[in-house]
């Protein structure tokens, strides 16, 4: 890890803005020293700022995720959600994206399940997962809901019901009001509840610890590819969320926490914490699994 943040501050401020690293030798030798993949890559960056559109961006984002860390990680996921699903008659998935941590764990064993109900705002991405249901799994009822947790909470009526209700990678990415709300409020209509989310370092934002750990974990994860994969998942995947995430004028989109605090706030609300323990690594964080059941 390099020991000079002001040197690799004043490089990721050269790099958001497009000012070019003419001027930046040696702040690029220093950071090349500790940081040599994300030295490159801010190199590159640099080179063709001026073609921004170069790397397809929904191209990078399919390349980081059938690869790298993702693959152990969704695998681990996957199985995770198969044993939790042993024995359950109805699903909801929340903030299911297109369902790659879902589908492969329906299909990792027979189920049980007689009705899935989808909630998943994004409507490209609800469309797939449902696709996906169709192709993988044309016995099983589908319920597809275009809405967000707070709109899908605020309108459950008494007789609704789930034997399971799960969330992968999916809270980090909901308001904390929302979120804590609309799980309040689906403790009475779902029996267990499954999590999957990042146990990310208690580092407050805009500090140089916390951006020196963000440029350790977007080194490692530029590792975890090679060739022209790793260049089109650095240019056109890491490095734009790297670069999103110091830019003070972006509002936040996600909200993580360490995993304890997933813990109080849910047995704050009558959740009975079952489970709470790391399931793998991963470049961003390790990744946690929470059971709680409501009654
Ligand atoms: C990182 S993706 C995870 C997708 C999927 N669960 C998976 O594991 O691959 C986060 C998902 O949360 C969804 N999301 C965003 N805001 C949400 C909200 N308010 N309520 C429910 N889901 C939301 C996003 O659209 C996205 O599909």
């Amino acid at each position: 890890m390099t020991h000079d943040p002001t040197a690799l501050r004043a490089l990721f401020h050269a790099a958001r803005h497009g000012t070019g690293l003419a001027g930046h030798e040696a702040a690029l030798e220093d950071a090349a020293a500790h940081l040599p993949l994300l030295t490159a890559a801010l190199r590159l960056h640099a080179a063709r700022a001026a073609d921004a559109q170069v790397y397809d961006q929904p191209a990078a984002f399919e390349a980081f995720i059938r690869g790298g860390g993702n693959v152990p990680l969704y695998a681990q996921v996957s199985a995770e959600l198969a044993a939790q699903a042993a024995g359950a008659r109805s699903l909801l998935d929340i903030g299911c994206g297109d369902g790659h941590a879902l589908f492969p764990a329906l299909a990792a064993q027979p189920h049980t399940l007689e009705c899935l109900t989808l909630v998943e705002p994004a409507s490209a991405l609800l469309a797939s997962a449902v696709a996906r249901a169709q192709a993988e799994q044309p016995a099983l009822p589908v319920q597809a809901l275009n809405e967000g947790l707070g709109a899908f909470a605020a309108r459950l009526q008494p007789g609704d019901r789930w034997d399971i209700a799960q969330a992968t990678f999916a809270l980090q990415a909901v308001p904390e009001d929302e979120r804590w709300a609309g799980l309040a409020r689906l403790r009475a209509h779902v029996g267990r509840l499954v999590i999957v989310e990042f146990d990310v370092p208690p580092l407050t934002r805009g500090t140089d610890a916390h951006l020196l750990s963000l440029a350790a974990r977007y080194e490692r994860a530029l590792g975890e590819y090679d060739g022209a994969t790793r260049e089109l998942v650095g240019q056109g995947f890491l490095l734009p969320m790297l670069l999103g995430q110091l830019d003070e004028q972006t509002a936040a989109t996600n909200w993580e926490h360490p995993m304890p605090l997933w813990r109080e706030r849910l047995a704050a609300q009558g959740w009975r914490v079952q489970r709470l323990e790391r399931l793998c690594d991963y470049f961003w964080a390790p990744v946690f699994v929470l059971v709680a059941e409501a009654g």
